[in-house]
Formats: C-alpha cells, sequence, structure tokens
C-alpha cells in the first residue's frame, strides 16, 4: 500500500537522520507521553544549571526588552512551558535543538553538543515536558496542526 509505504519511508528517514545527528537511537520518539520522575527530577536540575538564566524559572521565558534599546539582532529566549510553541516539537527535534542548535533561526542560544550528554537531553525534553498540561502534552509535535 503506497500510505503505508510513505509512513515507513518517513520514519526510517526521521530515525536515521536522529542517528546521524545524535549518534543514537533508543532515547527517541516519546513524543507526547509523560515520562519518568526520575527522568524529570534528572532534567530539572539540568535546567536550573544550563538553561533558567535564559528561558527563566520553569520555562516562563526572558523578560522582554524593548525593542528601542536593544541590539537589532537580540532574540529574547522564549518560554519553553505550554505559552510558547516548544510543544510544536517532537522530542527528537527538541533534542537535536539542544544539542545542535535550530537550523531555523540565528541564535544567542548555545550549542550544547560537548556539554551535555544526549541523554542529558532526553532529561531535559522530560523536564520541559513537563511544564506541559495533558492536552497541549496530547497535541506535541507535527500534530499541534490538527489537534487543538
Ligand atoms: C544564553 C541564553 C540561552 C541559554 C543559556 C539557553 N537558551 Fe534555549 N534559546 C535561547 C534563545 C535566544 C532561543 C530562541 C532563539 C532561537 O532559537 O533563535 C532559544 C531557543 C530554545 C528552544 C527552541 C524553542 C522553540 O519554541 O522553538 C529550546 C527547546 C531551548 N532553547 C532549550 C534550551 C535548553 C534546554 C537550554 C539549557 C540546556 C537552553 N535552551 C539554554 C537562549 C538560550
Amino acid at each position: 500500500m503506497p500510505e503505508l509505504d510513505l509512513m515507513r519511508l518517513r520514519f526510517l528517514t526521521t530515525s536515521l537522520l536522529a542517528t546521524l545527528l545524535l549518534g543514537t537511537n533508543e532515547s527517541l520518539a516519546e513524543t507526547g507521553k509523560r515520562d519518568t520522575q526520575e527522568l524529570i527530577e534528572r532534567g530539572a536540575r539540568l535546567y536550573q544549571d544550563y538553561c533558567a538564566i535564559c528561558h527563566g524559572k520553569e520555562g516562563i521565558g526572558e523578560p522582554s526588552i524593548p525593542w528601542s534599546i536593544r541590539r537589532p539582532d537580540y532574540i529574547a529566549a522564549m518560554p519553553l512551558n505550554e505559552s510558547s510553541r516548544a510543544w510544536h516539537h517532537g522530542d527528537d527535534n527538541l533534542m537535536r535543538i539542544i544539542l545542535k542548535g535550530n537550523p531555523r533561526s540565528r541564535t544567542r542560544m548555545p550549542i550544547w553538543d560537548g556539554v551535555l550528554s544526549v541523554d542529558q537531553a532526553r532529561d531535559l525534553v522530560a523536564y520541559i515536558k513537563s511544564l506541559w498540561g495533558d492536552r497541549i502534552l496530547e497535541c506535541q509535535g507535527p500534530r499541534h496542526m490538527s489537534c487543538m
């Protein structure tokens, strides 16, 4: 069936891409699911150490600076809680952004590859997802467009 083949192809391409980029395949595809408390707690500690300085306490985001006094290329660190669009990304995409940066934006966000391991990025994603309600979590990732 052509549809099934297309799905399988998309799945294979995504896993292959993830394997190439992240060097692993194991920690992917929990998109839309709540992670274990253990992962969330580890992620919360990492978040505090590496991310809160920009993305704020519990992912509330960076206070905005009036455009008249900020540099033209300044981009605020958006909230990672459900008030922004972090939940539009699936788990694998979030991990890629954390480790490799977002290819679609020029950014102040450091690239964490080499500082954080793939497992640590996974823990961070677990924590970020814990900041979302059930409904948002259900609609996480590419399906967000048709879900809400
Ligand atoms: C120096 C400030 C800074 C630090 C530290 C930082 N970020 Fe970011 N982050 C940003 C900025 C600015 C953006 C948005 C701009 C962009 O991507 O171009 C961003 C974007 C993101 C996005 C994309 C969100 C979306 O809605 O598309 C994720 C996910 C993210 N950061 C996670 C993290 C995590 C996890 C950490 C800690 C390991 C972290 N960031 C540390 C500044 C920072």
